[in-house]
């Protein structure tokens, strides 16, 4: 699979295989996520790998899966992710809020992660306060947002959008993902 054919295949995954992670592997994650782009260059953005059980499980419960199918999205006992990396943003190195850096960051986790066949769940729906306890977090660094990893042990499926941008599941326990079409987002040279 080609790069371009990666990104029109990836999906968000919140179900997961029980098989653990190689650390190096979730290193290379985060040395991705170091190398994205960033304004001004000033790489406001930190990262906590939690592979450790006891902190998975505490951190679970700090987590919203999937609102749109509660409870449906969230992921089982026996399939819950294997790690995560939470996304900081250290207020000591940007005056700004350091949403895009972060967000660049993220997507270079994700796709870093689908080189080595993981899946993964951007999460934004977080107790952050509950999180920068948990980690010892210094108050010069917020919570920007979490990102959950593991093997996928489900295939959503992206279908054009009607008249809904839910996602929902099937009788067989696929999501499916509605996307605007090309056409409805796509301007050419005026609005
Ligand atoms: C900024 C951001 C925050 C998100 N937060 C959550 C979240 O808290 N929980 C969750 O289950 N999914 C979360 N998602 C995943 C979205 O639900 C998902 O990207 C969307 O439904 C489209 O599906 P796709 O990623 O498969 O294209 C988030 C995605 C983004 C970009």
């Amino acid at each position: 699979m080609n790069f371009y054919e990666m990104i029109l295949s990836r999906r968000t995954i919140r179900r997961f295989h029980p098989k653990p992670i190689p650390p190096q592997e979730l290193e290379w994650l985060v040395d991705a996520a170091r190398l994205a782009p960033s304004a001004a260059n000033r790489q406001p953005c930190e990262f906590i790998l939690v592979d450790e059980d006891e902190k998975k499980e505490r951190l679970f419960p700090l987590l919203k899966w999937a609102a749109y199918i509660d409870p449906l999205g969230t992921p089982k006992e026996a399939e819950r992710p294997a790690a995560y990396i939470v996304v900081l943003v250290n207020r000591q190195k940007t005056p700004d809020v350091g949403a895009h850096d972060a967000a660049a960051a993220v997507m270079n986790i994700i796709y870093a992660g689908m080189a080595f066949n993981l899946g993964a769940c951007w999460m934004g729906a977080i107790d952050r306060a509950g999180i920068k306890q948990l980690f010892g977090i210094p108050e010069h660094c917020d919570v920007d947002s979490v990102v959950a990893l593991g093997y996928p042990a489900e295939s959503p499926v992206a279908e054009p959008m009607k008249d809904s941008v839910k996602y929902w599941k099937d009788f067989s326990d696929v999501l499916h993902v509605p996307k605007r079409s090309l056409a409805d987002v796509l301007h050419r040279n005026r609005y």
